[in-house]
C-alpha cells in the first residue's frame, strides 16, 4: 500500500502548519465537510487496510493479485524484458514479485512518500530478486518525479496497480496520468490497475464489511487527528457510511454524525448536526471504455487489458 505510516512526530501537538492539520481544517471548514484519504494510512489505519485487502468481501486485491500471477507469459509478451519498472507506491509483498518475475526488468524504483514503510519493502522484494537494481526512492508521486539517473537510459514500465487512481476525481487522474507520461519518457508503457463498475451489491459489502473493519479504518481517522492534533471529536457519535454514487460512478465513504456535537482540531471550534457526515473518501469505478478514455485523455493509448472472468477487475497495459 502506498502513502503509508506517516512519518512519527513529536509530542500531541503538530505545527500550525502541518499539511495534516492544513487539510483537516480545510476539509471540515468544507459544505460539505470533505477530507482527503491520505491521511487513513498512520501505522494503525496501514494495519486496518492490509486487514480489508483480506476480507471476504473486498474482492480488488484478490482479483489484482490473481491476474498478476495468471498473465505472466502474456506480460512479457507485451512488455517484453530489461525495462526500468517504476512502481508507484511502494511495492506490495504480493503482487510486484508476480510481474518482475514475468518480465525480467534491468532495474526496479519504487516510489513512495512513506521512507521508513519504503525501505522495509523494497529490502523484501530486493531479496527475492538477487542481482536485480533496486532504487528506492522517497518522493510524492503525485507531483512529477525526477528518476534516478541509474534508469535514464533504459526504457520505462510504470507499474500503478491497487485501483489507487480511482481515489482520484477524474480531473486529478488525467493529471496525474499526464506527470506519470512526463516522468517516463518516450517509449515508456503503463501497467495500471483499475476496478469496475459493478452491482452495488457487490459494491458495497467491499466497503462496508460484516466485520465491521472498513468502519474501524474509516473511524481511525478521527481518533488519529484526536490523538495528533490535539482534537476532542467524539468518535461513538459516527457511523461509518458507504454509499454508491451512480452520477459519479464512485463509492462514496462517510463519517455520519449520530446527534448533534461540537468539538475542537487545535484549539479550532466545529459543529455537526445529526445526520450531517464528512465525505472521508470516493473510490471511482471505471468501466472497460471510461478506463480507457481516462488514459487517452491522460496521454496513454490503450494496449492491452486483462480482466477477471466476473468482469471485477482489470489490468490495462498503455503505451505512451
Ligand atoms: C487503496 C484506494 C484502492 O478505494 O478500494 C478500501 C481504499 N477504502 N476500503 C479502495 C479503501 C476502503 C482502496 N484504495
Amino acid at each position: 500500500m502506498l502513502l503509508t505510516d506517516d512519518a512519527p512526530h513529536q509530542g500531541s501537538h503538530r505545527p500550525i502548519g502541518s499539511p495534516f492539520l492544513r487539510d483537516i481544517v480545510h476539509g471540515l471548514s468544507q459544505h460539505p465537510k470533505a477530507t482527503p484519504p491520505i491521511w487513513f494510512y498512520d501505522r494503525r489505519g496501514s494495519e486496518l487496510f492490509d486487514a480489508i485487502t483480506n476480507l471476504p468481501e473486498y474482492y480488488p486485491t484478490r482479483t489484482e493479485t490473481a491476474l498478476l500471477a495468471r498473465h505472466g507469459p502474456d506480460f512479457r509478451a507485451a512488455i517484453g524484458t530489461g525495462r526500468a519498472v517504476i512502481e508507484f507506491g511502494a511495492g506490495s509483498a504480493r503482487k510486484t514479485p508476480h510481474l518482475l518475475a514475468a518480465i525480467e526488468p534491468a532495474a526496479y524504483v519504487p516510489i513512495d512518500i512513506s521512507g521508513d514503510y519504503l525501505a522495509e519493502s523494497s529490502a523484501a522484494l530486493a531479496q527475492g530478486f538477487p542481482g536485480l537494481p533496486v532504487l528506492p526512492l522517497v518522493a510524492d508521486f503525485m507531483t512529477p518525479v525526477a528518476l534516478p539517473p541509474a534508469v535514464a537510459a533504459l526504457p520505462k514500465l510504470g507499474f500503478f496497480p491497487g485501483s489507487t487512481i480511482g481515489n482520484m476525481e477524474p480531473a486529478a487522474a488525467v493529471d496525474l496520468l499526464r506527470g506519470m507520461r512526463g516522468s517516463l519518457g518516450d517509449g515508456s508503457m503503463l501497467l495500471i490497475g483499475m476496478d469496475r463498475i459493478k452491482d452495488r451489491a457487490i459494491l458495497i459489502p467491499a466497503y462496508d464489511d460484516a466485520q465491521g473493519v472498513t468502519a474501524a479504518f474509516n473511524l481511525n481517522l478521527l481518533q488519529r487527528v484526536n490523538r495528533e492534533l490535539d482534537g476532542d471529536l467524539p468518535v461513538d457519535a459516527f457511523v461509518h457510511r458507504a454509499i454508491w454514487n451512480d452520477d459519479a460512478a464512485r463509492i462514496e465513504m462517510h463519517l455520519e454524525a449520530q446527534r448533534d456535537i461540537a468539538f475542537n482540531i487545535n484549539g479550532m471550534r466545529f459543529t455537526m448536526q445529526a445526520g450531517e457526515t464528512i465525505h472521508t473518501e470516493s473510490s471511482h469505478k471505471y468501466g472497460s471504455r471510461d478506463s480507457r478514455l481516462l488514459l487517452r485523455a491522460g496521454g496513454w493509448n490503450p494496449a492491452r487489458e486483462w480482466t477477471d472472468e466476473d468482469g471485477l477487475f482489470s489490468l490495462i497495459l498503455a503505451k505512451g
